[in-house]
């Protein structure tokens, strides 16, 4: 058995979990299929419930109730030493007077593998998570970045059906981070390893993920792909916290089959390419990106200009700049456009704005 080797990771099936800390709900009814292989990221604020949950998956803490199985084979009963969960905290936790080696070959000592299946798995995950040369150093011989990946060689090493990983990347400074997370995510796709992975940062769960659990207050606000929670999002929450958002107060309206937002305050409705099935009334907020909104400078205003903006700020970001909009009476508004485009648009300018895509959310 290899690397390349899937057979050993199963489907996660976690059935309406709940706990509570005295009166206080931790998490309400948490429910979720991870398929083989898959890798889930819970992405939250913080307070949220990502790490209870993991708790719990893991075994350190006891649900109040619910169940979870891999595959066909109920473990929620079982102890976390029982389970054949791989674990990596924030603190990667090696042990220092270990070699790498050592540290990865941990948990087969543990379980009792052969020295030489021993020696071929250490050499299999140091080939894996690209650290060949360095099988006999220590811990404190190793950056930041090397010793987040020995943490996650270690916790693949003895095939476990399930690795969980709790904000493995918040120690390290942000360049190394983002190259970590690319490093992360192919090891995970090799291995085939089915990976449920914690994070507050929307960017990463964004880069890393197969599908992403939103979560607010102990509930889940959304499942869905990445692209599925950044365009769609489902509610005001999943709008404002993942990527940057315009919302705008409107109200729903129809004609015929397309629907549009009457924009408080707007003299003219603006078409709606996507609604969130969460949607039942006629409160709604109007979501558009800052890169949907494009800008067409004074000298080009039509009689039909859908929202007149005044320009009240330019930041420059490289290849982008934000153009913060003041829309009369509306909103202020922030969008995002590619800085050759935007050279010949000055603070202070009147500008027609038009909305390449707008979603809708229901507004409570
Ligand atoms: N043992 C405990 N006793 C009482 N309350 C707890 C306990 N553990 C967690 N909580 C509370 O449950 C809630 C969820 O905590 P949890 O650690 O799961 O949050 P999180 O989403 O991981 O947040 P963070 O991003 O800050 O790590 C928090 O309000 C926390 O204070
Ligand atoms: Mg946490």
């Amino acid at each position: 058995m290899n690397s390349q080797d899937h057979s050993h990771s199963q489907p996660v099936h976690i059935n309406r979990i709940r706990k509570s800390f005295g009166s206080f709900n931790a998490i309400s009814d948490f429910t979720l299929d991870v398929a083989a292989g898959e890798f889930v990221t819970f992405l939250g604020p913080s307070g949220c419930g990502k790490s209870t949950t993991l708790k719990i998956l893991s075994g350190l803490m006891p649900q109040d109730s619910g169940e979870i199985r891999f595959g066909d084979k109920r473990i929620d009963m079982l102890p976390a030493n029982k389970r054949n969960i791989g674990l990596v905290f924030q603190n990667y936790a090696l042990f220092p007077h270990m070699t790498v080696a050592e540290n990865i070959a941990f948990g087969l000592r543990m379980r009792g593998w052969s020295h030489g299946d021993k020696k071929s798995r250490v050499d299999e995950l140091l080939a894996l998570v690209r650290l060949e040369g360095l099988a006999d150093r220590r811990p404190e011989q190793l950056s930041g970045g090397q010793q987040q990946r020995v943490a996650v060689a270690r916790a693949l090493a003895f095939k476990p059906d399930l690795v969980l990983l709790d904000e493995p990347l918040s120690n390290l400074d942000a360049k190394l981070r983002e190259q970590v997370r690319i490093d992360l995510r192919d090891i995970q796709r090799k291995a085939g390893q089915t990976t449920v992975f914690v994070t507050h940062d929307q960017v990463e769960a964004l880069v890393m993920s197969d599908r992403i659990v939103l979560m607010n207050a102990g509930q889940i606000d959304q499942i869905g792909t990445p692209v599925e929670l950044y365009a769609t999002p489902a509610t005001e929450f999943g709008a404002r916290f993942v990527g940057a958002n315009n919302l705008l107060k409107s109200r729903l309206g129809c004609e015929g089959a397309q629907r549009h937002a009457i924009v408080e305050g707007a003299a003219v409705p603006v078409g709606l390419t996507t609604i969130s099935p969460l949607v039942r009334g006629a409160d709604i907020w109007c979501c558009v990106r800052p890169e949907h909104i494009s800008i067409r400078p004074s000298a080009d205003l039509r009689p039909d200009a859908r929202i007149v903006a005044k320009v009240t700020d330019k930041i420059y970001q490289g290849t982008t700049i934000l153009i913060d909009l003041d829309i009369a009476g509306v909103d202020k508004m922030r969008a995002e456009r590619p800085t050759s485009e935007a050279s010949r648009i000055n603070i202070g300018d009147a500008v027609h704005v038009d909305f390449e895509q707008a979603h809708a959310v229901p507004r409570n």
